[in-house]
């Protein structure tokens, strides 16, 4: 990468309400202060101007489940909406199980992606753990300890010796924590809501950190209940659905809101509002499904919300209402997954990785038709959000006003491989 100044973001107001010129050179911040020669100038007079957020949680399917989303469609729905890294979950059909499919998804998204990305290692009785780590895996799971839509479930005791072995390498383990019960038949979000139940996912909680005996880096996927969250004794990461969306929002048939952990009640979601400052995370679980599976029979409908897009959007829009800070929304977003998963951060200090989004302040409603992941459709339809009008990744403009330019992406990988072969970024 070259070292002269690709790009200077101009009159930036930070936290302190200081107002700096950013210089960007090498794919990082090379300067704050008075802006150095380059052709090239944004002047941020008057927008928010925000690290870009990394994703820890995105399901870009591909292959046989390519109508619901691809890496091309998938990384221009981050970009658009102002993530320039995503983190792959590996219950692709066929899995990411063996060190071969992980390099075949590392080529795919090297060819397609127009984000940064990292793919995970799912983590099943017989995932050779130790080899994804060496291979590149940068975390293990969304690790199912309940059944969902896609990816294999795992039992407490090989769950309990597969922490055992990610601890030995260092590793993070993910996990979706759920319990799920036989009654009552689901056919509809209510009894979504009670077969996969507040209680089952506290139980699960606590179980999964009873089998962890020798103390693996844990992040749990998705709390859906304040409960949960004040168990949880790891990273704690909460998606937007969780905590904008509720029971309410739905007629109790439309799948379209079916998604695990379920939408709860509009109490609960409030309790899960309330805990906005122990949640470490905020990601999106962007499981996109085509509207043709999910306008069927309730009981048939996959599970999952699309959400990429629209994350940052939607909590951008409620720090302008006042209700949240920019400093927890970029806390959450882009300082502690990047500190989770040791992804050099993105931020506005000399040396950081110079991936900003640039968002007007003023709010606007959502609508399917502005979206590009190919599911088409959002459950957001209607709330409000700032959508950036650039993005910036590796210090170039890879996207404005609804256009696209030219991007260098970036594979992520974990710390097995960095070890292995000294590379870091860029
Ligand atoms: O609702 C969900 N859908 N939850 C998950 O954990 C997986 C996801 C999917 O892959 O569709």
């Amino acid at each position: 990468m070259d070292t002269l100044p690709t790009l200077v973001l101009g009159n930036v107001t930070l936290q302190a309400g200081r107002v700096v010129d950013i210089t960007l050179a090498g794919g990082r911040v090379a300067h704050a202060g008075a802006g150095q020669g380059t052709t090239e100038y944004i002047n941020c007079s008057g927008y928010l101007v925000v690290p870009a957020a990394i994703d820890m949680h995105v399901h870009m399917r591909g292959g046989t489940q390519s109508a619901k989303e691809d890496w091309k469609s998938g990384s221009m729905s981050a970009l658009a909406g102002g993530v320039t890294v995503v983190v792959d979950q590996p219950n692709t059909l066929p899995s990411i199980d063996t060190p071969q499919r992980l390099g075949d998804r590392v080529c795919d998204a090297q060819v397609n992606s127009l984000c940064h990305f990292a793919i995970n290692s799912s983590v099943t009785a017989k995932t050779p753990l130790e080899e994804m780590w060496q291979a590149g895996a940068m975390a293990f799971g969304e690790t199912f300890f309940a059944p969902s839509s896609y990816g294999d479930v795992i039992g407490d005791a090989h769950l309990s010796l597969a922490m055992d072995r990610i601890h030995a390498v260092d590793g993070l383990l993910t996990i979706h924590a759920e319990e799920v019960s036989k009654t009552p038949p689901d056919t509809g979000l209510l009894s979504h809501d009670q077969v996969r139940s507040p209680e089952g996912e506290f139980l699960a909680v606590k179980a999964v950190q009873r089998l962890n005996k020798r103390g693996c880096r844990l992040h749990f996927c998705h709390l859906s209940t304040k409960r949960s969250i004040d168990a949880a004794s790891g990273s704690v990461e909460v998606t937007p659905h969780h905590l904008f969306l509720s029971l309410e929002d739905f007629e109790n048939t439309d799948a379209f809101g079916k998604v695990n952990p379920p939408l709860r009640n509009e109490k609960e979601r409030k309790q899960l509002f309330s805990r906005w400052d122990r949640i470490d995370i905020i990601a999106s679980d962007h499981a996109p499904h085509t509207r043709a599976e999910k306008t069927g029979d309730f009981s048939r409908a996959p599970s999952g919300i699309p959400g990429v897009e629209t994350m940052m959007p939607l909590l951008l829009a409620r720090v302008i209402e006042g209700k949240i800070s920019l400093q927890s929304v970029i806390e959450k977003t882009s300082y502690k997954p990047a500190e989770v998963l040791g992804i050099p951060r993105a931020g506005f200090s000399v040396g950081d990785r110079a991936d900003f989004a640039i968002y007007p302040k003023i709010p606007g409603p959502i609508t399917t038709e502005m979206l590009h992941s190919k599911c088409d459709w959002t459950p957001f339809e209607g709330h409000m959000s700032l959508f950036p009008t650039t993005v910036i990744m590796g210090g170039k403009i890879v996207y404005q006003d609804g256009e696209f330019f030219t991007p260098e992406p970036h594979w992520f990988s974990g710390k097995g491989l960095i070890k292995n072969t000294g590379t870091t970024w860029p």
